[in-house]
């Protein structure tokens, strides 16, 4: 199986289960219609992937992470719709499909937004309460991702990209630090949270923390060299938008082969983080990790 199959045949289990995640909760029909109509849109599902790969070569049980796995879709979803609004990318298309407030409407897709953002709290808190994962472990994790996805993480990283909107002037460490907040932040914790549900020794979870720091700073890149590269096609998102919008990126302050040597770099000290362990999983995180770097969407 190439490492692009294995990640299809691992995103389609957690589609499977964030198909049904939303049926119990008496949610209006318009509004359910909206959430699903992103949280089903396809998408790579790489931060859940990587809490369950992570909480599977550690030792864990990944059935049962993967309601808390799910969380981390339900707020990167969130994220997207709201990343898309016209106060923000004005982005019309979105995982192929017109973007949430192109097929709805804008107070929907940010209710939307609300709605997933919420509902994921809903699944790492039933990840021990009706999962049977060890409380203790829950709660922390549910710490650290709360915080990564909020103003000192994705959310603050946003608010920062916004800043930098128009701006010519911004100095490269300055925008690895936006985008270790707005990516990195998900992927740091999507790795670590794999890890404290495992219930691994803490040197693993500095592990898992440092791999996905290196990894995510290293998809924003990609992400920013396929808005040049890319076309909108493939992307399933407007390609160009970021030059569109102004927006201060990585090719934009150091051309696209600097990008691409930033993000194998990256990818390298991701690689020496996880070099110690064996397996399966090592080997699936492996392939990911250059899959990251070398994929066209
Ligand atoms: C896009 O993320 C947004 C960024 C953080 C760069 P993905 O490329 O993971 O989007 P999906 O989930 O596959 O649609
Ligand atoms: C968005 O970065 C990161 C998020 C936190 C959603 P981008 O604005 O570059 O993501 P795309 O290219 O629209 O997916
Ligand atoms: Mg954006
Ligand atoms: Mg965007
Ligand atoms: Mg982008």
């Amino acid at each position: 199986m190439t490492i692009k199959e294995e990640l299809a045949q691992r995103a389609s289990a957690v589609e499977n289960f964030l198909e049904q995640c939303l049926h119990d909760r008496h949610i209006p029909n318009r509004l359910l219609a909206a959430m699903e109509y992103s949280l089903l849109a396809g998408g790579k599902r790489l931060r859940p992937v990587l809490t369950l790969s992570f909480a599977g070569m550690l030792g864990g049980d990944e059935a049962k992470v993967m309601p808390f796995a799910a969380s981390l879709e339900c707020i990167h979803t969130y994220s997207l719709i709201h990343d898309d609004l016209p106060a923000m990318d004005d982005d019309d298309l979105r995982r192929g499909r017109p973007s949430n407030h192109k097929q709805f409407d804008e107070a929907t897709a940010i209710l939307a937004g609300d709605g997933l953002l919420t509902e994921a709290f809903v699944l790492m808190a039933e990840s021990s309460l009706k999962g049977g994962l060890p409380a203790d472990r829950v709660l922390r994790a549910v710490s650290v991702l709360a915080a990564a996805a909020g103003a000192g993480g994705m959310v603050g990283g946003q608010a920062v990209d916004m800043e930098f909107t128009g701006r010519t002037d911004v100095p490269l460490d300055e925008l690895l630090a936006m985008n270790a907040m707005k990516t990195g932040a998900l992927f740091t914790e999507a790795c670590e949270c794999g890890a404290v549900l495992a219930g691994a020794p803490e040197a693993d979870v500095d592990n898992a923390r440092e791999f996905g720091r290196s990894v995510g700073v290293a998809f924003q890149i990609m992400d920013d060299v396929l808005d040049v590269v890319g076309d909108t096609k493939t992307l399933g998102k407007p390609a160009g938008s970021d030059e569109a919008m102004g927006k201060t990126t990585y090719p934009s302050l150091v051309g696209l082969e600097q990008s691409k040597e930033l993000a194998d770099a990256c990818i390298q000290e991701a690689l020496d983080r996880i070099s110690t362990y064996n397996g399966r999983e090592k080997e699936f995180l492996v392939g990911l990790s250059r899959y990251i770097v070398d994929r066209v969407c």
